[in-house]
Parts: C-alpha cells; sequence; structure tokens
C-alpha cells in the first residue's frame, strides 16, 4: 500500500492518481482538514497500518521533511521506502535517516488543491532508490517523461521552475494593478498563451519582443518613469529585467 503524507496540492494529486490507477493508496492528513477521498484518510500516524505500506511520499512543506522522516523511522518497516516530492531538498536528508530506503519524486509541475493535473505531459525527476524509478513513471503514464536528477540538478531545475511559474505569476498580478480599471489580468490571458505557444517552436531568444528588444530606449525611458512616479516599488523590477533582455535577448546581444 501506499501512503502520502500532506494534503496540499502535491499530495492530493499523488493520491488521486494513484487511486484511479487502481493502487491500493492512503492519506495522512491534519485533525482539523475535512475531505471526502474516495481511498482511506487518516489523521493520525497512529490509525495508519504501517506494517502494509511500501512506500511513504512526503508531501509536506520543505522544512517538515526532516523532523517528520526521524518521526517515522521511528515506527515504519523495514523496507518501506520514505520519498520526497521537493525540487530544493537534497536527497541527503532523508539518506541521514533512512539510508538507502530513501527517494526522491521531484513532479516539474504547479500543484494547486482541488485543481487536476494532466499526468504525462509533464517531466518527473526522480532520485535514490532505484524503485521510485518505477512509482514516477507510474505516475506520468509513460517513459519518457520520467528523468533521473542529482540533487544538483533538481535544486538548478527548480530555481528555473521558480523564474517560469512563480514569477510569471507575480508579474501577471502586477500588470493586473497597471490594467486597472480598464482591465485586469484576465486581459493578459490572451498575450500569455501566445508567449507560452511560441515557445513550443521557437527559443526564448528568438520569441522575444518588446521594446528592450527592439532597443526603444525612450519607450523604455517613458516606462520607468511613469513607475518612479506611481509605483516606485516596480522600478527597479522593471529596470532588472529590461536590463537583463538588453544583455541576453536584444538585437544587439544577438549579433
Ligand atoms: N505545489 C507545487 O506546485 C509543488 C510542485 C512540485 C513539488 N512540490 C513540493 O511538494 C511538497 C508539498 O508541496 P505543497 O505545495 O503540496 O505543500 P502544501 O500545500 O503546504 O501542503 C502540505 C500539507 O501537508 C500538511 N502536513 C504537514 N505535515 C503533516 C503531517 N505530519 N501529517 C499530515 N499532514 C501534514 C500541511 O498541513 P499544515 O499546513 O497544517 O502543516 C499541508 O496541508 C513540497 O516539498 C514542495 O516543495 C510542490
Amino acid at each position: 500500500m501506499i501512503l502520502i503524507i500532506g494534503a496540499g496540492g502535491v499530495g492530493q494529486s499523488i493520491a488521486i492518481r494513484f487511486h484511479e490507477l487502481g493502487e491500493a493508496v492512503g492519506l495522512l492528513i491534519r485533525p482539523y482538514q475535512d475531505f471526502a477521498f474516495p481511498f482511506p484518510t487518516w489523521r493520525n500516524l497512529e490509525e495508519v497500518p504501517l506494517s502494509r505500506i511500501s512506500i511513504i511520499f512526503l508531501a509536506v512543506r520543505d522544512g517538515q521533511i526532516l523532523p517528520l522522516a526521524h518521526i517515522l523511522s521511528r515506527q515504519m518497516q523495514q523496507g518501506t521506502l520514505l520519498v520526497h516530492t521537493a525540487g530544493s531538498v537534497p536527497i541527503a536528508v532523508l539518506e541521514s535517516v533512512v539510508g538507502r530506503q530513501a527517494g526522491v519524486l521531484y513532479p516539474l509541475q504547479s500543484f494547486t488543491p482541488g485543481r487536476s493535473v494532466q499526468w504525462g505531459a509533464f517531466p518527473i525527476f526522480w532520485e535514490g532508490h532505484p524503485q521510485v524509478e518505477a512509482y514516477a513513471k507510474r505516475l506520468a503514464g509513460t517513459d519518457h517523461q520520467v528523468h533521473h536528477a542529482t540533487s544538483e540538478q533538481r535544486l538548478r531545475l527548480h530555481i528555473g521552475a521558480v523564474f517560469t511559474a512563480n514569477f510569471t505569476n507575480a508579474l501577471l498580478h502586477i500588470a493586473d494593478t497597471l490594467a486597472r480599471p480598464i482591465g485586469s489580468w484576465q486581459t493578459y490571458l490572451p498575450l500569455l498563451q501566445e508567449v507560452g505557444q511560441k515557445l513550443h517552436m521557437l527559443s526564448p531568444q528568438r520569441a522575444q519582443t518588446g521594446p528592450a528588444k527592439r532597443g526603444d530606449y525612450e519607450t523604455l525611458r517613458m516606462h520607468t518613469d511613469y513607475l518612479r512616479q506611481h509605483y516606485p516599488e516596480l522600478a527597479p523590477l522593471y529596470e532588472g529585467l529590461t536590463h537583463y533582455i538588453l544583455q541576453h535577448l536584444s538585437q544587439s546581444s544577438c549579433q
């Protein structure tokens, strides 16, 4: 039986996926949480049939992984695998507690509770015990999205994911502020969609557009002047990203 600990975005998604694949799965949730899942949920570790558990996925916040691993190591059966799902927690953290029974399964996707993801459409990176690769392939439903990554490679992938997903989302929050009252973040969704679609065909360097790419310095000056006057905290952000484009993505940097 598979035990998932933590009913956040990742824990819920993995538990539901394994259940849909016909695996025996159970989810350890917090006593204050109230969910109706079609598989067992427990509110205390003491309720979990640990003798029947072959693998435990720790889908908890990064800082909760080590303390929880110590608690589990005193109660879990010998031979049970202990796996975390974090991008930036080295496998050595779990190996220090359970040795070779440790593993990492990092799905490179954005998970939000209550929202389903399309397994198989995004990569999964694994490390540690060889059986973890098989679990990753089961979740993905395909071999070609499953890759081995060392802890340092995974850290770099995670930083890249923060730039790609978290920063883009935060930038849309800024765009929402600027569009009010005539528009909102939704005004930009067709633009965002086109940027994403283009990247299936073109590199970021080829796909880049905008005043910094073109070298329209007068427009850049207008934008920074406006931000300094009305949203001073946004001006350094605009200038920093513009500097990056001028250095790495503009017409002059491409020559
Ligand atoms: N979300 C993503 O997009 C994403 C993507 C890839 C990887 N990851 C990784 O996946 C892990 C989980 O991320 P998440 O976003 O799903 O986290 P999350 O939304 O914060 O959910 C974690 C859940 O685990 C619960 N929890 C912690 N300790 C527990 C315990 N001992 N027993 C039962 N429940 C416990 C937390 O409850 P409390 O709040 O009460 O502590 C919380 O409900 C992290 O390591 C993260 O780096 C996340």
